[in-house]
């Protein structure tokens, strides 16, 4: 759903002008549509109908609690990969018992957590992290739900930073590696094998990489079944990508059918980690322009939005769509949009054809995932301010950082 759109001239969010915004809560906000997170996560869900799904949205794509507690109450569970998230989770209203735990690095104070917390399933990434989580389960007099993550080794055909499930991969355990592992971890009193899990990548905007990991998901399912390991449910990750620019990624519900297809008539329950299908284009940045500046080759409008805000542009040379707040006439100018940090690779879009001014508003798109999520203090900037709207009205869920948090933690020495 698209949440913006020019009303009398000037961009709103909603029903609520971003210049309210911008004057109400400063610059730069982010500022999140419930209306239209709401519409993606039951869009999803409708899609699912008639199976056994358990949507675990995908909580670093955006962690804010206002954020988790909307999914919260429609119903999604959640996918973590921290204590801090889980500690978020429990805060929004969220549900463990509806939360799988994955990530590489479990530390023995997470595990320890997210037990005595009775998450759904913790999905395992390696033979060490097994041997810790059925020592952590036993020392608690608790059973551990597992399950293993594979790396099915597809390509996932998207940026390199953001690809999981290739061989050289961080992620998963390797295929051949997995199945002497779930035999291991059948046998361990302390675990309870319960599923399997894949997931790929991020911004895959082609359903076949998607299919090819289930085709590699079922085979294991059927060789597992074979040893006498019986599984309940497949876990198939989040990874859908999003239009930022002119991507084409399938429909959400197109995506699922045609998972829904492969898995024929399969009992299993089956889980989805979505983080960026689901609040991507639910947000955006508002940031307001400091100075425009004519260098030699360049022109550059400076924004008091910058890469610690919004890392995505810096980090994968990321395009988000800028659109003026307040429309101008005049004939436009290209310019690179800029923030205040001090690095080369500061900038939020490169490029862009503007008619703007010193003082003016934009809004940085398809900034819902991995925006807030990313962002850091870097140059000793407090960060932004968070705002959902509702219709008419826009809500505050998270103050702008001031400079005293900066550093409120720091001690000098005596
Ligand atoms: N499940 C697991 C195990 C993950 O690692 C991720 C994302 C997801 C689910 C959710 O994936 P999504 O549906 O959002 O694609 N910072 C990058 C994206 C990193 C994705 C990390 N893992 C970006 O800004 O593009």
């Amino acid at each position: 759903m698209n949440f913006v759109s020019y009303q009398d001239g000037t961009l709103c969010a909603e029903r609520v002008p971003l210049v309210e915004i911008a004057e109400r809560f400063g610059t730069p906000s982010y500022v999140y549509s419930r209306a239209a997170l709401e519409l993606a996560y039951r869009e999803f869900d409708q899609a699912c109908s008639g199976r056994d799904v358990l949507i675990c949205y995908s909580v670093k794509a955006n962690s804010n609690l206002a954020v988790l507690n909307l999914l919260a109450r429609l119903g999604s569970g959640f996918d973590i990969v921290s204590g801090g998230e889980l500690a978020r989770v429990l805060a929004a209203g969220g549900s463990a018992a509806k939360t799988v735990f994955s990530g590489v690095g479990k530390s023995e104070a997470e595990i320890r957590r997210a037990l005595e917390a009775g998450v759904l399933c913790f999905n395992v990434e390696s033979e060490g992290e097994l041997a810790r989580l059925a020592a952590v389960a036993q020392s608690m007099g608790k059973i551990a739900p597992v399950s293993l993550r594979i790396n099915p080794d597809v390509d996932p055909k998207t940026h390199p930073y953001v690809a999981t499930g290739l061989r050289e991969s961080k992620f998963g355990i390797a295929y051949d590696a997995a199945l002497p592992l779930y035999r291991k971890a059948a046998k361990l009193p302390e675990l309870r094998v319960i599923g399997i899990d894949v997931h790929i990548g991020s911004q895959i905007t082609d359903v076949e990489p998607f299919v090819a990991a289930l085709e590699k998901v079922l085979e294991f399912v059927d060789a597992l079944d074979a040893t006498g390991v019986h599984l309940e449910h497949l876990d198939l990750g989040g990874g859908l990508g999003i239009r930022y620019r002119d991507e084409a990624p399938p429909a959400v519900k197109d995506y699922l059918a045609r998972l829904f297809q492969r898995l024929g008539k399969r009992e299993l329950r089956i889980l989805f980690e979505p983080g960026r299908s689901l609040v991507g284009n639910t947000g955006l940045l508002l940031t307001r322009v400091e100075y425009l500046k004519h260098g030699g080759a360049k022109n550059f409008v400076v924004t008091d939005a910058a890469m610690n805000d919004l890392l995505r542009p810096a980090l994968y040379d990321a395009w988000h769509e800028v659109l003026p707040v307040t429309r101008r006439n005049g004939p436009a100018q290209r310019y690179d949009i800029v923030g205040p940090v001090c690095e080369s690779a500061d900038f939020l879009a490169r490029g862009r054809a503007l008619t703007v001014a010193a003082g003016d508003l934009l809004a940085i798109m398809s900034a819902g995932a991995y925006g807030m999520t990313m962002s850091s203090n870097y140059n000793s900037r407090p960060r932004p301010a968070e705002v959902i709207v509702d219709g008419k009205t826009a809500h505050l869920v998270r103050d702008r950082e001031n400079t005293e948090d900066l550093f409120a933690s720091e001690r000098l020495l005596p």
